[in-house]
């Protein structure tokens, strides 16, 4: 394979940093090679510099966007870290489903929900476990910034081996429809769940504040791959999104950016955060209400 130059993988750091926010560490740069293959292929070129010279003498938003999508790390599965979800089945959801029992209205974001295996655990946990919200407005959004985890979430459509990870048997009997090697997720599922592109570090979140706040969002195993202003300018506009009982969880290891913003409450083995209101001084950390 032919030698990329050190300057064309950091006019690719660049690029992907500018459009996403993500921040890649130089010692990973051969992650470009492995990524980009497919991208190269279909552009009818063979190595990643060849690919860096045409960007160079053309801008190419499309191809830029593209770039930056393929360099997203889309791990994800189905109840992925069980325990936030077990917290929610026990006490998270049954003290909202009571505080919103007059509206019976529910809203879940599920922001950077890759392939939808987030959005679609949460679905089942709701059917299974509180048939009474079937009446309810209820709905996920899931979005994320790379389309093709977009577009495969939209489907609902999963690989033996994707429904094999942390999903129950008896989910998977219940939940999907069968064909050859593909499990698809069945409709009383599907229409729960919202999909749509959207970038979490763009000027503007893809949810105003003047819509209806959101009572769960999930945030979790993206805010790694950002810098801290970043995370901080984004934690502080999901504050903006979140009712003042509303519940934000994380991936395990990351913390808000701003503490101030934020009470952390340990229960069940995991942690959840608090939006705290205004004027509130920093605390400690919260335990189980
Ligand atoms: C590791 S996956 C996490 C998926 C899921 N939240 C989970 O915990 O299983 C991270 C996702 O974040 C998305 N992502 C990365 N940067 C983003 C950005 N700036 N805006 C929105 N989504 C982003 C990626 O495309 C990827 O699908």
């Amino acid at each position: 394979m032919q030698q990329t130059a050190s300057a064309d993988y950091g006019y690719l750091r660049e690029l992907v940093y500018g459009l996403s926010q993500n921040v890649l560490d130089p010692s990973r740069d051969y992650l470009f090679d492995t990524r980009l293959s497919k991208l190269l292929r279909n552009q009818g070129m063979s190595h990643v510099g060849q690919l860096v010279s045409h960007l160079r003498s053309a801008r190419n938003p499309s191809l830029e966007r593209a770039i930056a999508e393929a360099m997203t790390i889309n791990e994800t599965s189905f109840f992925r870290d069980a325990r936030p979800f077990e917290l929610l089945r026990t006490e998270l959801l049954p003290r909202l489903i009571e505080a919103r029992r007059m509206q019976r209205s529910l809203r879940v974001w599920s922001a950077a929900c890759s392939t939808g295996q987030e959005a679609y655990s949460l679905a089942m946990l709701l059917i299974e476990h509180f048939p009474l919200l079937a009446g309810w407005n209820f709905r996920i959004e899931g979005t994320d910034i790379a389309n093709e985890v977009v577009d495969r979430a939209r489907t609902g459509c999963y690989h033996r081996i994707e429904i094999n990870r942390g999903l129950p048997a008896r989910f998977v009997v219940r939940y999907f429809d069968h064909h050859g090697e593909d499990w698809t997720i069945k409709p009383e599922v599907r229409r729960m769940c919202n999909f749509r592109q959207a970038n979490l570090c763009a000027t503007q979140l893809p949810f105003s504040h003047m819509d209806d706040r959101f009572d769960i969002i999930l945030l979790r195993n993206v805010m790694l791959y950002f810098a801290q202003e970043t995370r901080r300018r984004l934690l502080a506009g999901i504050h903006r999104l979140l009712s003042q009982d509303g519940v934000l969880f994380l991936g395990s290891s990351e913390q808000p950016a701003d503490p101030s913003l934020w009470t952390p409450v340990l229960a069940s083995g995991t942690c959840y955060f608090k939006p705290r209101q205004p004027g509130w001084q920093a605390g400690g950390i919260g335990t189980r209400e």
